[in-house]
């Protein structure tokens, strides 16, 4: 799963991009059907899994624990699970390579099974912050041994039974609100998770899909309770996952930003939790047709047909945030090549993604010609109005798979060709990328 060595590629300027895709699936969606099914009481399937190498770290992690999970030719999994409360004791450390919610969603499985578990991860990995699943499991019992910053590499002893919390979640994040919902699968009595700002919600329907007994609340100024009962028993489902909104963002973008391109990105997730950056193009002035509405796997989805828009720069509002939080990699490189100021605030938490978003994006962009100013909390991008970046650089992705494909946008609307130093970190999330984009006519120099 490491990457020993680079892969760099170049992207050029492109005359118009035609055709139609499909983006592989939800990654989100996938991590937790794995999950699930690998603790309900029989044989789950999953079809539309995304076969990326975060995903598969979350395979290889529940089979050391003694699921069994297989793929045939169809690409359709099936998992036989174990039953809640019947992980077993990995015999080795969990790898956990580039994947933030591997790590944070299984730490929480972990934290109320009789367990100790090693958990190591790649260097984009081993920087991220682990205290805020460690804080909130620790009160639940589970003991930790960390590295210094409460970082990976990470050893965690479980509690069984746990005990159950009432848990305000200091920053709106997903990941933490899950590790604590799945420790509570395994928790005698009612574990809840309170947050005041919503964030994405695959955990809680697919928990209720499964048969957990989940309830959410909802007060008037939108707090967030999620209440779920322990011990609880899981039934087998056949999961059907939906396109990731996140990875379809890169060829929507260049679709919109490159003169001439009409080309539909199909099988697009659309649950309102996560389809911020779809709202935010349109206030900009984009034209993103959905087609063939319809429910995947309990998800809403539709086929995006995308025409060349001009762009052009809006405040955007920060309570909006939570559900584009994966997208403004991207977003900036719209801002970019919008006419007028794009103003993007309350983004603290890009800084501790796979990379700091912030500032890696800040720098790059800047480097192939755009405006762009920094902020503790985001950036202000003065775009061009439509007019090419000058490009003519070589950027790093700094192993993070959205920074690689943002910049490989980029390149298609520069004069000057944008090299991006390792492209390898986009199999995490987004295996094909840059067939599909030259499949659409991209010019792709690998
Ligand atoms: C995710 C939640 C988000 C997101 C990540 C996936 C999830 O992280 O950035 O890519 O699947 O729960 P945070 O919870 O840290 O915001």
């Amino acid at each position: 799963m490491a990457h020993a060595t680079p892969s760099p590629a170049a992207f050029r300027a492109t005359a118009g991009l035609s055709g139609r895709i499909t983006v592989p699936g939800d990654k989100s969606i996938s991590h937790r059907s794995l999950m699930l099914s690998a603790l309900a009481v029989g044989t789950s399937r999953v079809e539309g899994l995304l076969e990326g190498e975060d995903v598969l770290a979350t395979a290889a992690a529940m089979r050391a624990m003694g699921a069994t999970i297989t793929r045939d030719d169809d690409a359709v999994w099936t998992i036989d699970g174990v039953g809640v409360g019947g992980l077993r004791q990995p015999a080795t450390a969990l790898e956990m390579g580039n994947s933030g919610t591997s790590t944070r969603l299984l730490l929480g499985l972990v934290a109320s099974h009789a367990i100790t578990a090693t958990f190591t991860g790649d260097a984009s990995l081993s920087k991220r912050p682990m205290a805020r699943v460690t804080d909130p499991l620790s009160l639940m019992g589970a003991e930790f041994t960390t590295s210094p910053g409460g970082r990976l590499p990470l050893m965690v002893r479980g509690l069984c039974p746990a005990i159950p919390i009432d848990y305000r979640l200091p920053v709106a994040s997903a990941q933490v609100k899950s590790a604590i919902l799945l420790a509570g699968l395994n928790t005698p009595g009612i574990t809840r998770v309170i947050e005041a700002v919503p964030t994405r919600d695959h955990s809680e329907r697919m928990l209720t899909g499964f048969g957990a007994a989940l309830t959410v609340e909802e007060d008037i100024d939108g707090t967030r309770t999620i209440a779920i009962t322990g011990e609880a028993e899981l039934r087998p489902q056949q999961i059907v996952v939906p396109g990731d909104p996140s990875s379809a963002a890169f060829p929507v973008v260049a679709g919109l930003l490159v003169p001439g391109s009409e080309i539909v990105v199909a099988n697009v997730g659309l649950n309102p939790t996560r389809a911020g950056l779809y709202t935010v193009l349109r206030a900009m002035g984009a034209s993103i047709v959905p087609e063939d509405e319809r429910e995947v796997g309990g998800e809403p989805v539709a086929d995006l047909r995308v025409s060349h828009s001009v762009l052009r720069g809006i405040d955007v509002p920060p309570e909006i945030v939570p559900s584009m939080v994966d997208e403004f990699p991207i977003l900036f490189v719209a801002a970019a090549l919008a006419e007028g100021r794009t103003v993007m605030r309350g983004l603290e938490e890009l800084r501790v993604k796979e990379s700091d978003r912030i500032a890696v994006m800040a720098e790059g962009l800047r480097a192939i010609g755009a405006r762009v100013e920094e902020l503790p909390d985001g950036l202000i991008i003065d775009g061009t109005g439509g007019e090419p970046l000058a490009g003519g650089a070589t950027v790093a992705a700094h192993l993070d798979h959205r920074i690689a494909m943002s910049f490989a946008v980029a390149g298609l609307v520069s004069s000057g060709t944008v090299t991006i130093d390792d492209m390898a970190p986009v199999a995490t999330s987004f295996p094909g990328f840059a067939t599909m984009m030259a499949d659409l006519g991209a010019e792709v120099v690998a």
